[in-house]
């Protein structure tokens, strides 16, 4: 959002930006029509249509954007469990009318019994133990997390906001074909489990297909005992009973006292400001605030805007170049702030504006390790696989970053419960340089620790101008969240995109190690000789991360919702006034 009145000068940036446009097929008018909303009283964007209708109603009831955010993600974790749910984990990043922010960590934790070794069978590691099955859940943090919330910021009673959420367990609902295809693909592992197959397969063992209905009885009768008695039934009551009984006849760790012990954490957020706008980020054991933080100090160096007009090759080579140099900080920097020192001169400014020195325009500069950020004495941070994004005109503003980790995550329904655990302790770097499922590789900062929360990076954000909050999102993709919510950041400030084309069109992603840079097929097909030219070493990508935005005219104060064309979510608001 520069000068608005900015003329594309070059017939270089016509063409690039042309060609960017040509080759993004969800950017067409028709897709422009149903994938954005716009109201002026509140706006919801999630990735499920089930979910947004949830928090539309919640908020025609009374409810204020946290009810709606919580509404909404109680009902994702029913018709979009694959994603999300009460056995993952979550981080809500909170902007109150005063202007207040909260950071609610609700990350899974290792259990007590947890250690560096736990992954190791007759002396090399199993990476299989850490995905699925009973050791690869931590205690999920997610109805801790929806509490802590709700008691802050919360208008309506807590059992409301669990209506839908049971309702549509309790009758059930119709499967897509996106759920069904990734339940066929994940059928061998989940037929493994007893509570799984009951809830994933039909009468004749076959996984349900789309057109079926989903009854999840078990799960509405947990939700219901959530919304009667609180986080405790979760925590303290049967269901911790029911999932550590299953986990001491399976061979797992969690236990009575894992859960007990839990409780959402409040962090406080990172703050870091971006050629006059305010970034509000989600700090450790988040990676994402640090490094998009990180990141933007280091592009704030080159003029973005001229040099992605000149030429897009240079833009995401440029880019890409600071994501390296990130993701190598990553690797061996951060981990459970708790545990791990992860030094708050990462998000220092001089520290950007040291790694951008080591970038050229011309030509991959090779990331051959982390860097050393300076010590500083102020401690930024004490200052501090859905995304839901819901925003209303009282002020506040909600970007919730939901998961389980992979798809079904750990692929276990715990009997008589209905809860699907995550498998969120691959997060951790179960071995020093054995990449986890998304390839990321860790040190001892983020290695498996007793009570420990594994490094994650959801980046729930919210920017701001002079104090106002002008647009909020977050995505999914594991390591590409990062890579999909810097990117948006960076369309809309530098290259003056419309918030729709920041999301919709192809991104690419990077993050150290390999050493790929990874395109989305339609921006391969434009920019790939460029950026081999540089020295890149490109491989496609079918799809990047999910991203949900919601964007605020600061001049009108209407509503903008956004949600990633590369699923079909919804974005919708009450009716807007006459
Ligand atoms: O916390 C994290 O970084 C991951 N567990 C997020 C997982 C995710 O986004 C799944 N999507 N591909």
């Amino acid at each position: 959002m520069r000068d608005s009145n900015n003329v594309r000068q070059s017939i270089a940036s016509v063409f690039a930006w042309l060609c960017w446009l040509m080759c993004s097929s969800p950017s067409t008018a028709e897709d422009f029509k149903y994938r954005q909303a716009e109201s002026d009283k509140a706006m919801v964007a999630t990735g499920h249509a089930l979910a947004t209708d949830t928090a539309v109603r919640v908020l025609e009831a009374g409810g204020n954007a946290v009810d709606a955010a919580l509404s909404a993600v109680l009902t994702l974790g029913v018709v979009d469990g694959y994603n999300s749910g009460i056995g993952g984990g979550c981080f809500i990043l909170i902007r109150t009318p005063s202007g207040e922010f909260h950071a609610i960590d609700g990350r899974e934790m290792a259990s007590r019994h947890a250690t560096p070794k736990m992954y190791y069978q007759d002396g090399s590691v199993n990476t299989r133990l850490s995905k699925t099955g009973p050791l690869a859940s931590g205690v999920p943090g997610a109805v801790s997390a929806y509490a802590t919330a709700a008691q802050l910021c919360g208008q309506l009673p807590w059992n409301q906001l669990f209506q839908d959420a049971i309702r549509h367990a309790q009758e059930g609902f119709t499967i897509d074909e996106g759920y069904a295809l990734k339940l066929q693909s994940k059928a061998r592992q989940l037929k493994k489990y007893a509570g799984s197959r009951d809830v994933y397969f039909n009468a004749d063992g076959k996984p349900w297909r789309s057109g079926d209905r989903l009854v999840q009885a078990d799960l509405a009768r947990t939700l219901a005992g959530i919304a009667k008695e609180g986080a405790d039934f979760f925590y303290r009551g049967p269901t911790a009973t029911a999932i550590s009984a299953w986990m001491q006849a399976n061979g797992g760790m969690l236990d009575r006292e894992d859960f007990a012990s839990y409780a959402a954490r409040l962090r406080v957020p990172v703050l870091s400001r971006y050629r006059g706008y305010e970034i509000v980020g989600f700090p450790p054991p988040s990676s994402g605030g640090v490094h998009i933080a990180q990141i933007l100090n280091t592009l704030e160096a080159f003029d973005l805007g001229s040099v992605y007009q000149q030429s897009s090759v240079d833009y995401v080579h440029l880019v890409t170049e600071a994501l390296k140099l990130a993701f190598a900080d990553r690797a061996y920097w951060l981990g459970d702030p708790e545990f791990a020192e992860v030094p708050p001169g990462l998000v220092d400014t001089s520290y950007g504006k040291k790694l951008a020195e080591q970038i050229s325009i011309e030509k991959v500069s090779p990331v051959l390790s982390h860097g050393t950020p300076a010590v500083t004495s102020t401690d930024r941070f004490d200052r501090h696989t859905t995304h839901v994004a819901v925003a209303d005109s009282e002020g506040y503003w909600v970007a919730l970053t939901a998961t389980i980790n992979t798809w079904f995550g750990s692929k276990v329904v715990v009997p008589g419960t209905g809860v699907l655990l995550n498998n969120e302790m691959d997060d951790f770097s179960i071995s020093p340089g054995v990449p986890n499922a998304f390839g990321l590789v860790g040190s001892k900062a983020n290695q498996v620790e007793a009570k420990k929360r594994p490094l994650s990076s959801m980046s729930p954000t919210i920017v701001l101008q002079d104090g106002r909050p002008v647009f909020s999102l977050g995505a999914a993709g594991g390591p590409r969240i990062i890579s999909s919510v810097l990117l948006a950041i960076s369309r809309i400030i530098d290259l003056d995109m419309t918030p729709y084309d920041a999301i919709a069109l192809p991104r690419f992603h990077h993050q150290w190690s390999p050493d790929f840079l990874y395109l989305e097929k339609s921006a391969a097909a434009v920019l790939r000789q460029g950026l081999e030219t540089k020295g890149h070493q490109i491989r496609e990508l079918s799809s990047a991360g999910v991203a949900q935005m919601i964007f605020r005219d600061p001049l009108t104060g209407i509503f903008t919702g956004i949600y990633d064309p590369r699923i079909n979510g919804k974005a919708s608001g009450p009716v807007r006034s006459p």
